[in-house]
């Protein structure tokens, strides 16, 4: 097995080798001074099963690119089986027509990397499980809620926990996650976006009053979703507001507007490697989802079942 990466999150592709004891195989992911991309591999992969490390998040078509590049490099170097392992999958969101004459570029993005010779696809909390379907190949979609549970219940215990989906689209990974911590209470924010970036809170499906809310949902990008939905709840008598997001996005001024929000803090995962910003603040913190990927990894090398990491 060989593990190989590009830049988009070098920490947490060097945790994952060392998870695996595995060196990270030696390659360079270089710029030419037009900015186009330019992949040497420094070692025989000749009949290798090799996973590419890369989240395609911002900058997410530079990243995106040097992973299609990195996989053609290893098909032209004969790996033996080539397994994009994409933690977060970045143009996830767009992946149905919102309106007429517009892309699906979800599926875009599996085409090229399917097409670049990828034999298979590893990735984390993909925005919606039917993305799998995109691929024509095997796809794993992991779950960082085994994670998050461990986390919560280190912190909270069962302490009048109640589990919030920020939205109706997120009620299945809410239960799953309540599921994992007791059979918890589950709660809906009723969301409402009129326009693409803002998002407002109309309603809330559940009896929150004197509960700890802990917010969970796959993407955090503006911050909006969450910050809105945590003044809602606190509005509805909730004792406190935290919130649990695989997918630290956090474009903009969002670190800043978590600082500035009601919420307790912010938990995110490192499938997208943490800006300084989200590293300086006393509000967001993030944890390792390392072990679960090098695990996964180790069980498709083996040929061994993944689903039974989440049993
Ligand atoms: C939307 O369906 C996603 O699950 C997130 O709720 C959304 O991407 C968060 O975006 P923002 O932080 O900009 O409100």
């Amino acid at each position: 097995m060989k593990i190989m990466s590009g830049n988009a999150n070098l920490p947490l592709a060097r945790a994952i080798a060392a998870y695996l004891e595995v060196p990270l195989t030696d390659a360079s992911v270089r710029r030419f001074a037009d900015e186009e991309i330019f992949v040497e591999i420094h070692e025989n992969v000749r009949g290798e099963d090799v996973f590419i490390l890369q989240s395609t998040s911002f900058p997410a078509n530079d990243n995106l690119m040097e992973l299609l590049i990195c996989i053609d490099a290893l098909r032209r170097a004969s790996a033996s089986r080539i397994t994009a392992v994409v933690p977060y999958f970045g143009y996830g969101r767009q992946d149905r027509k919102p309106g007429p004459r517009t892309p699906i570029s979800a599926k875009l993005v599996a085409n090229l990397i399917t097409e670049a010779g990828a034999d298979r696809v590893l990735s984390v909390d993909l925005h919606a499980g039917q993305i799998q379907g995109f691929f024509d190949i095997p796809t794993d979609n992991l779950y960082a809620a085994p994670v998050m549970a461990a986390d919560i219940q280190a912190r909270y215990g069962e302490n009048d926990l109640m589990v919030v989906s920020p939205d109706v689209g997120g009620v299945v990974r809410a239960r799953a996650l309540a599921k994992r911590l007791d059979n918890a209470p589950l709660a809906i924010v009723d969301k409402r976006r009129e326009r693409p970036g803002e998002s407002e809170v109309m309603n809330i499906i559940g009896d929150v009053k004197g509960r700890n809310c802990i917010l969970i949902d796959d993407i955090i990008d503006s911050g909006g979703t969450l910050c809105n939905a945590a003044e809602a709840l606190l509005a509805a008598g909730a004792k406190s507001v935290a919130a649990y997001i695989t997918h630290g996005v956090l474009s903009g001024g969002a670190v800043a507007r978590i600082d500035g929000s009601c919420m307790k803090e912010l938990v995110i995962t490192d499938t997208i490697m943490p800006t300084d910003a989200a590293r300086d603040s006393a509000k967001v913190r993030v944890l390792t989802i390392a072990p679960l990927v090098g695990e996964a990894v180790r069980r498709i090398a083996d040929e061994s079942s993944v689903s039974s990491l989440f049993d």
